[in-house]
Formats: C-alpha cells, sequence, structure tokens
C-alpha cells in the first residue's frame, strides 16, 4: 500500500523552533516526529511512500532518507506552497502515484486503526474516506457531520460557530485515483476549502475511529502534551525506557548534581549544572543549562546555553543557538529566536 505524508508546511505555530527545523522531523521524545508516523503506516502494511515537501525539503530528506523500515521512501519537492490537495496532485503529474492512496496529514501522532478505515472505505466504495476522531474543542479542526451510514453530510473547516458534531478530520484519509485526478494542477489547492466540501453528499465517507490515541502536535502546548504522553506510555513506541521520574536522558548527557524530571526530555550530550532543575520540559541536542538554573514546561532547541540561575518558562520555546544570559528570567511563554542573545543580570550591571 502506499502513503502520501503532507510535510511541507511552515510550522509556523511551532516558531521559532521551526525556523530551523521542519516540523515533519522536529525531535519528540528524541526522535524525529515523522519517525512515529512512518512506524504507524509501516504497522499498517505501507510499503511505499511519498513525503511531500516544501519548506526546508532538504532537511527532511536528509534526516530520513530513502528507505526506512523496509520502506520505499520518495520524495515531491514543490518550489512554491501547494497548500494540501495541491501537492498530491503534483505527485500524480509526476507520475508516481498508485492507484489507491492513503494521504494523512505530517504532524499527527496515532495509532488510529488504518487497516478498518481502509476495509469500511472499501465495503462503501467510496471515492474518499476520512479518518474521524472526537475531541472537545473543535474550533481549530475540520468539522465532519455524517449519516449513520458514514456519508459525509458536509465539511467545515475551522469555525468557532456552533458545530453539528465533535467528530473532526483527523487528517488520515484514504482516497481513490479519481478523487485526485479532480484537483486541478498547478496551482495551491485546499482539501479542507476546496475538495471536501464539494465531495461531501456524494462519495466523500467519514469512519469513526473508536477512542485511539490522536493528537496534532502542530503547537507547543500539544508538543508537549505529546511528549508527555510519550514518556507516560499512552500511545505505543518503541521508545528507550524512561527512568524512575518518567524522564527520557538520551546518551551523551551530563546531569550530575541537577535536578531533571519528571517527565522531561534530555537529548543527546546536553549538559546540566549542579542545583539546576529541568521540569516537564524538552532540551533538544547539545543544550547546556548552568548551575542553579531552572527551565519549567518550555523547549529548548539544539545548542540552546542557559546561563547560571536563569530562570525559564513555564511556555517558553527558545530557539535553536540562542544564548540566555546569568540570571536572565525569560518569562512565561515567551519566545527567543535562534541565535539571539538575551542579557543576563551580569551584562545589565
Ligand atoms: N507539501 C505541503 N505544502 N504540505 C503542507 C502545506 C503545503 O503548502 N501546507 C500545509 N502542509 C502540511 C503540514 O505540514 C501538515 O502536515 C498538514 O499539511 C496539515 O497542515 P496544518 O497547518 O498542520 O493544518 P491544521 O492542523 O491547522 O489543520 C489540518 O489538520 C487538522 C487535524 O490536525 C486540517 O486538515 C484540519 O481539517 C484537521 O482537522
Ligand atoms: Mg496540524
Amino acid at each position: 500500500m502506499q502513503a502520501l505524508v503532507l510535510a511541507g508546511g511552515e510550522g509556523t505555530r511551532l516558531r521559532p523552533l521551526t525556523y530551523t527545523t521542519p516540523k515533519a522531523v522536529m525531535p519528540l521524545a528524541g526522535r524525529p516526529f515523522l519517525s512515529f508516523m512512518l512506524d504507524w503506516l509501516h504497522s499498517h502494511g505501507v510499503d511505499d511512500v511519498v513525503l511531500s515537501c516544501g519548506f526546508l525539503s532538504g532537511d527532511v530528506r536528509r534526516v530520513l532518507g530513502d528507505i526506512y523500515q523496509g520502506m520505499r521512501l520518495r520524495y515531491v519537492v514543490e518550489d512554491e506552497p501547494l497548500g494540501t490537495a495541491g501537492p498530491v496532485r503534483l505527485a500524480l503529474d509526476e507520475g508516481i502515484l498508485a492507484e489507491r492512496l492513503v494521504i494523512t496529514n505530517g504532524d499527527v501522532l496515532t495509532d488510529l486503526d488504518l487497516s478498518a478505515e481502509v476495509a469500511w472505505h472499501e465495503e462503501r466504495g467510496a471515492g474518499a474516506t476520512l479518518g474521524l476522531v472526537e475531541v472537545d474543542d473543535t474550533t481549530s479542526y475540520g468539522v465532519v457531520p455524517t449519516n449513520a451510514d458514514g456519508l459525509v453530510e458536509r465539511f467545515i473547516e475551522k469555525t468557532s460557530g456552533p458545530v453539528p458534531t465533535n467528530r473532526i478530520n483527523a487528517g488520515v484519509y484514504v482516497v481513490e485515483r479519481e478523487v485526485i485526478e479532480g484537483i486541478p494542477s498547478g496551482r495551491a489547492v485546499s482539501f479542507e476549502r476546496e475538495v471536501f466540501p464539494v465531495l461531501a453528499g456524494d462519495s466523500l465517507y467519514g469512519y469513526h475511529a473508536e477512542s485511539p490515541y490522536w493528537l496534532d502536535i502542530g503547537t507547543p502546548e500539544r508538543y508537549l502534551e505529546g511528549t508527555w504522553d510519550l514518556l507516560a506510555g499512552r500511545v505505543d513506541s518503541t521508545l528507550p525506557a524512561r527512568d524512575e521520574t518518567g524522564s527520557l536522558v538520551f546518551e551523551g548527557a551530563v546531569v550530575a548534581g541537577a535536578h531533571v524530571g519528571p517527565q522531561t526530555v534530555l537529548g543527546r550530550s546536553c549538559w546540566v549544572g549542579t542545583d539546576a532543575r529541568v521540569e516537564r520540559s524538552v532540551l533538544h541536542d547539545r543544550v547546556v543549562v548552568g548551575a542553579d538554573a531552572t527551565v519549567t514546561e518550555s523547549v529548548l532547541g539544539e545548542r540552546v546555553r542557559v546561563g547560571e540561575g536563569a530562570r525559564i518558562g513555564p511556555g517558553a520555546m527558545i530557539g535553536a543557538g540562542a544564548t540566555i544570559g546569568e540570571g536572565a528570567k525569560v518569562a512565561e511563554g515567551a519566545r527567543v529566536d535562534p541565535d539571539e542573545v538575551v542579557a543576563g543580570t551580569a551584562a545589565a550591571g
């Protein structure tokens, strides 16, 4: 079975981290995000994957390569962002698509039963089938009411108004080639705004998955939530064992005399000084945290340096290579750009 993964968005909501690393290969619990999705696709019999990239496409290819778990990986790179459906049309025009295709958003951590969705699609002879999950707050998703047989009645993308159901588009589709042939060529096209609303009421079905794990990791809050869920084993994965604080500390990290955890990820070759505290946070590779500093519920990109006694978070996001001076405070919810220098109390004099 063939799958196409949409991995070309700019990941604006995860800036500043996505200025230097595309969301698709952003480390999640120390692994490139897409490796979790590829493991899941593999477990449902996918053996051929097309990665649709635009923004920082070279990085995606460098990280994932051309073969993963025996699956063939190919890349289709667009010059200009083509939206969500435009890239699929581009792959069709490049002659590499099969008759039937699984299409997924590239930022979904899930164990949804894709095999059951494909079976559901086949039983109904659908043109396209959308995986649906239930969420409490539907405002940032596509809302998808169906009839009893699963026929999609309407597709309502991101509305803050009243909605008829809390079942939303999970970003996991099974699509027949004829539907892709109907997507206009050579311009940006949105599945959610142009394709699904037109197919609704006709050949578009929704497969409601019974309470799978499902999370779009594309915002800072959800990126941390996904990290904590992986650490706690709430979603299946092949991560190494966590320590007694529920944290993952990768090779080369030095943490003597520091308080690391709970629910923390230290990337490769991180260094955390004496009496520093790192709690419910994610440090990408080669981050240095000075003595007596505290990092709370925050994400630090690779090579960030935190001076002694600095205080970070909660909810802060620090871009790769930034320097936080001694005693500096990075406030709740603050963003620090890649390579930015935040002056410490020593520098302020
Ligand atoms: N190749 C390519 N080109 N990929 C793109 C582009 C583009 O121009 N724009 C976005 N993508 C990719 C993103 O990288 C992401 O993996 C996926 O398409 C969806 O884009 P998001 O920007 O993450 O959309 P969203 O989360 O706001 O909403 C979508 O996902 C929800 C579920 O998480 C919609 O599909 C909603 O209907 C859905 O409920
Ligand atoms: Mg998303």
